[in-house]
């Protein structure tokens, strides 16, 4: 498998700096290496261009919408090189930033099939603009690609026609109130963490897999790095206690290569200023290596 490296360096959509540096701390903590170990060969495309907070209005977007005009250049510009990257015969590998490029990223991957999504996340994203308790498009982008409430329509954010029975979402434990409903009005497949206590890791995320395989061409898998535990991954903007463990999101990740059918992966939240030496962009760059198929032996 040859995979492209495709940085993002965006935090509009979580109105908080640092997490745009995140694809740098990703690279900096060894993932080619780490995916060179994993037998893939990788090519890195370098950075999207993204326009500097300096260049544009502090205020921009709507209060319930920060930012959406920035958010919107990004996600396109991903999506294209998404797209190319699939045509061209490499999986892509998108580095964010904040979640909001995961909208970018799921309209790249689905341009040429259907696509089915696992959301491994401490939080839905399935606020919508009415809803949403911050305004943070970060905690939006399933929503958008869906076409939940105020998204519905909006071309840019919906164009991968995800179904809703193809997506499922791992690891919920912080799920704002009128999102959670949201949720649950859908077709979308929810695992809480209190499914992975009760039925495993290795169960709930083969339901999972199966849900996102069922009936599609492959599947895009975004990894939220505050789906972990914040004593594995502190170096995220929203963190909450009683995460996934090491062991369980390599677990969760090995499963995914087993899957054979990863068609796009994105690493997002990781904000090298909140974090400790640089652990969890390194921990990003090991559970990319176990998606893309490392083994010990
Ligand atoms: N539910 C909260 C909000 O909508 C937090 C979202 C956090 N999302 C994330 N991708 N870290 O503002
Ligand atoms: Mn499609
Ligand atoms: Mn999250
Ligand atoms: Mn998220």
């Amino acid at each position: 498998r040859n995979v492209r490296i495709l940085g993002a360096p965006t935090d509009y959509g979580a109105n908080r700096r640092g997490v745009d540096m995140g694809p740098s701390a990703i690279r900096y903590g060894g993932l080619t290496s780490q995916l060179e170990s994993a037998g893939v060969s990788v090519t890195d495309a370098g950075d999207l261009t993204v326009p500097h907070h300096a260049t544009r209005d502090a205020d921009a977007g709507a209060e319930n919408a920060k930012h959406i005009q920035e958010v919107e250049e990004v996600c396109t510009a991903l999506a294209d090189a998404v797209s190319t990257s699939i045509s061209d015969g490499e999986t892509p590998l998108a580095l964010g930033g904040d979640h909001s490029i995961a909208i970018g990223s799921m309209v790249g991957s689905a341009r040429d099939a259907d696509i089915g999504v696992v959301w491994f996340d401490a939080h839905g994203d399935f606020n919508t603009p009415e809803t949403s308790p911050s305004g943070n498009v970060h905690g939006m982008p399933l929503a958008a690609a869906l076409g939940i409430g105020d998204f519905a329509g909006v071309e840019w954010a919906n164009a991968a026609g995800l179904k809703e029975e193809n997506v499922a979402i791992v690891g919920l434990r912080d799920v704002d109130r009128n999102e959670a409903a949201a949720i649950r009005d859908t077709d979308v497949t929810a695992y809480t963490m209190s499914d992975i206590d009760e039925r495993g890791i290795t169960e709930v995320t083969q339901d999972a897999l199966d849900v996102a395989t069922s009936g599609t061409d492959g599947i895009h898998v975004s990894l939220d790095l505050d789906w972990l535990d914040p004593r594995e991954a502190p170096g995220v903007g929203t963190p909450v206690r009683g995460g996934a463990t090491y062991r369980e999101a390599h677990a969760a990740m090995e499963l995914v290569a087993k899957s054979d059918a990863l068609r796009s992966l994105e690493l997002v939240e990781v904000n090298p200023i909140l974090d400790q030496h640089n652990e969890t962009a390194t921990l990003a760059t090991e559970l990319a290596a176990s998606a893309f198929g490392k083994r010990i032996l």
